[in-house]
């Protein structure tokens, strides 16, 4: 049938879920070929399919257009919209939109089935043997529940992802992951906080200031440094900008490495400076800060004893197609002198272990047949490549730390075998940029000290 197009309305829903896109090339391809497909109207006039070929026959001024009047009920209506737009290419905000209505219009919570009301014309398209409401929903709009699942949880808790994922810089996956790293952080943080707050005490100072002069400090008093500043070129924590935000990485390199002079004054000849810093790609080239750093560092008389690789456990996804997502960052740990104090780590031998030839002979003639084989029973020396795993048996299979507890997850893990290796109970551990508090956590939870500086409280 031919319809006046002054009666033909679009549907309040439909405007609601689906974002109209560019009607350039139908209006064109109406235009020569005309109308291929009916729009399809319910008893009210109201579009149910072919909202985009009725604005663009509008646009050519039709006075009428060709349609299919269907008779559809008040509760089906969603249902009938969403049917006719399977077809059709949708953008994730456009699925979740779907997603949302069906849930609403069918008052779906958590998992939990209700039965969908559905038209027979829709019931084809359904398998009702799944268990879980979603995955109803799911089949309706062409994704699986599980889909559904972690679109909803992006858009709750980092919103600002969907646009990022229908531009296509990220998966589902990718945001999905990236979503419950950022939250379990950001639940870290909040617990942090809560500790932090109540443990200000003579054993958890703080001073809200710039690290750059810790006139509160006095010299050598400090046992262990650990800290992780401001990368470069990542976030502002100062209206100014301030560390972190210099125009270009050497500047950067400069000013943290001055900004550190302090840290050198206060710690102690037999003390560690634990320095974690990740680093920043500038125009696509990685720009290598951490390695400057800790050149410019040894130039300032630093020892470096270790630059110990800590593997990420969760990293965050990288978009990029032509190179590796990055997954670790440094921890370099430097001292002021040899004398340094240190609680040797050992870890576990495997089975298999062959024995090595120790001790070494000076004498570099003397053949390798002649050395006693040796197998050092209580345990290897611990490697400088960290992941979660490592770092937590690590810690609880030392004999030279004394009675410790399993350390908490990843961040307050990676701190927690540096404090125990290179302090003992009583000594003074310092952050310089303190943050949320992990380092002072730590510390209080094994009997050391703490002192920590940042320009912000969290
Ligand atoms: C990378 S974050 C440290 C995160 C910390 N390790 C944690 O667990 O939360 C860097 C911190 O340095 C602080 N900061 C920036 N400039 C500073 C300055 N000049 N002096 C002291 N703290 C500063 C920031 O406020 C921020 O909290």
């Amino acid at each position: 049938m031919f319809v006046d197009i002054k009666k033909i309305k679009p549907h309040p829903k439909n405007q609601e879920i689906y974002s109209l896109s560019n009607i350039d090339d139908l209006r064109t391809s109406i235009r020569s070929v005309g109308l291929l497909e009916k729009i399809i109207i319910d008893q009210h006039f109201q579009i149910i399919s072919g909202h985009r070929r009725y604005l663009a026959v509008c646009n050519l001024n039709w006075k009428e257009v060709e349609c299919e009047q269907i008779e559809v009920n008040e509760s089906d209506v969603i249902t009938y919209l969403i049917h006719h737009n399977k077809q059709r290419i949708k953008t994730c905000r456009e699925l979740l939109n779907e997603a949302k209505v069906l849930m609403e219009e069918h008052k779906i919570g958590q998992g939990k089935r209700s039965d969908l009301i559905l038209c027979e014309e829709v019931l084809t398209s359904v398998n009702l043997n799944r268990s879980r409401t979603r995955d109803i929903v799911g089949d309706l709009i062409g994704i699986s529940g599980v889909q559904i699942t972690k679109l909803l949880f992006i858009e709750k808790h980092n919103p600002g992802l969907i646009d990022l994922i229908d531009n296509g810089l990220f998966t589902i996956n990718q945001a999905y992951i990236q979503t419950s790293r950022d939250k379990k952080e950001q639940d870290a943080q909040l617990e942090n906080r809560k500790t932090s707050k109540k443990t200000f005490n003579d054993n958890f100072r703080f001073f809200k200031k710039c690290s750059s002069k810790m006139n509160e400090l006095l010299t050598d008093e400090v046992d262990c440094i650990f800290t992780s500043p401001p990368y470069w070129n990542k976030r502002k924590y100062c209206e100014n900008g301030g560390l972190g935000n210099e125009k270009d990485s050497d500047e950067y390199v400069s000013n943290l490495v001055k900004h550190l002079n302090d840290c050198k004054r206060v710690l102690s000849d037999t003390g560690s400076f634990f320095l974690n810093l990740g680093d920043t790609f500038h125009q696509g080239n990685l720009m290598n800060i951490p390695h400057r750093v800790a050149i410019s560092l040894q130039e300032k008389g630093w020892i470096l004893r270790n630059t110990i690789i800590w593997a990420k456990t969760n990293p965050k996804p990288s978009s990029s197609k032509n190179n590796l997502c990055p997954t670790y960052e440094f921890i370099f740990h430097l001292v002021k002198s040899m004398d340094y104090k240190y609680n040797h780590t050992l870890i576990p031998l495997k089975e298999d272990t062959k024995p090595s030839h120790a001790p070494r002979h000076r004498n570099l003639k003397c053949s390798l047949t002649m050395q006693t084989p040796y197998i050092p029973r209580e345990g290897k020396n611990m490697g400088d490549w960290w992941n979660e795993d490592i770092v937590k048996s690590a810690v609880v299979n030392q004999k030279s730390f004394g009675e410790v507890e399993h350390p908490a997850p990843f961040p307050p893990k990676i701190v927690t075998l540096p404090v125990l290796q290179t302090t003992q109970e009583g000594d003074l551990v310092l952050d310089p940029f303190m943050g949320s508090g992990t380092t002072g956590n730590v510390a209080n939870q094994y009997n050391r000290r703490f002192v920590g500086y940042d320009v912000q409280v969290y």
